[in-house]
């Protein structure tokens, strides 16, 4: 028998809890930047920075219950999947963003690089996969096994085009690098949980 837990940060309250926070970020900084392009890039990058700490925390969950099994990283990995969609959420209006910047002000800035529309565009499609194919009926039609490979090639897709904006940044402005540790230390937490699994 599972226990249904209650409370704002569990199952799909958490969802809402997430969106609701992002719509107020969101909101607050159309309302003191405005809708022109200052504003749209100041809401472009804290959608980078918001969508980075809940990536952050789906993609560790599982790497911190195991090595540190503990209430808090058990509630992160039980609450995985509504910490990914509150991620997918956060980069569509990172999205939105960008087609209003691009969209309204394409005259006046110069356009994304073509890299940035290809490998930017590909991990939209795998947050879309990733998003649509979280609910248990995903794992049933997909089969277990095809459905980690999707996860683990989305999920890594993912935290590779972080890597390569924060860490592009760092190179050139040390203000980048607190981002781009975090997603180093992210990753060398997966590969360490995975070496335990392995040898356990
Ligand atoms: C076609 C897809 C995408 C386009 C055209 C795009 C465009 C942009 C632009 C124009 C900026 C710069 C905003 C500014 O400083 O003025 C930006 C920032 C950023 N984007 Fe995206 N983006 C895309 C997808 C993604 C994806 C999929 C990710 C992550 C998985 C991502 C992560 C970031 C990050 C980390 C920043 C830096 C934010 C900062 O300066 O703090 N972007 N993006």
């Amino acid at each position: 028998m599972t226990t249904r837990r209650t409370g704002w940060a569990e199952d799909e309250r958490l969802l809402f809890v997430l969106i609701a926070a992002l719509l107020a970020m969101s909101a607050i900084i159309v309302a003191v930047a405005g809708t022109g392009i200052d504003g749209t890039r100041m809401l472009i990058r804290a959608t980078a920075r918001s969508s980075l700490l809940i990536f952050l925390a789906a993609f560790a969950a599982s790497s911190l219950a195991r090595l540190w099994p503990a209430p808090t990283t058990r509630w992160m990995i039980r609450n995985r999947r509504w910490l990914g969609l509150g991620f997918a959420f956060s980069h569509l209006v990172h999205l939105i963003a960008i087609l209003w910047l691009f969209g309204v002000y394409g005259g006046e800035t110069p356009p994304p690089p073509m890299r940035t529309i290809i490998g930017g565009g590909i991990a939209y499609v795998f947050i879309a996969l990733l998003a649509a194919t979280s609910w248990n009926g995903a794992v049933r039609a997909l089969g277990a096994r095809n459905w980690q490979r999707l996860h683990k090639a989305g999920v890594w897709y993912i935290w590779l085009i972080f890597m390569v904006s924060y860490g592009g940044r760092a190179a050139i402005n040390p203000l980048y690098l607190p981002p781009a540790m975090l997603l180093v230390g992210a990753a060398a937490l997966r590969l360490v949980a995975s070496r335990r699994r392995a040898a356990a």
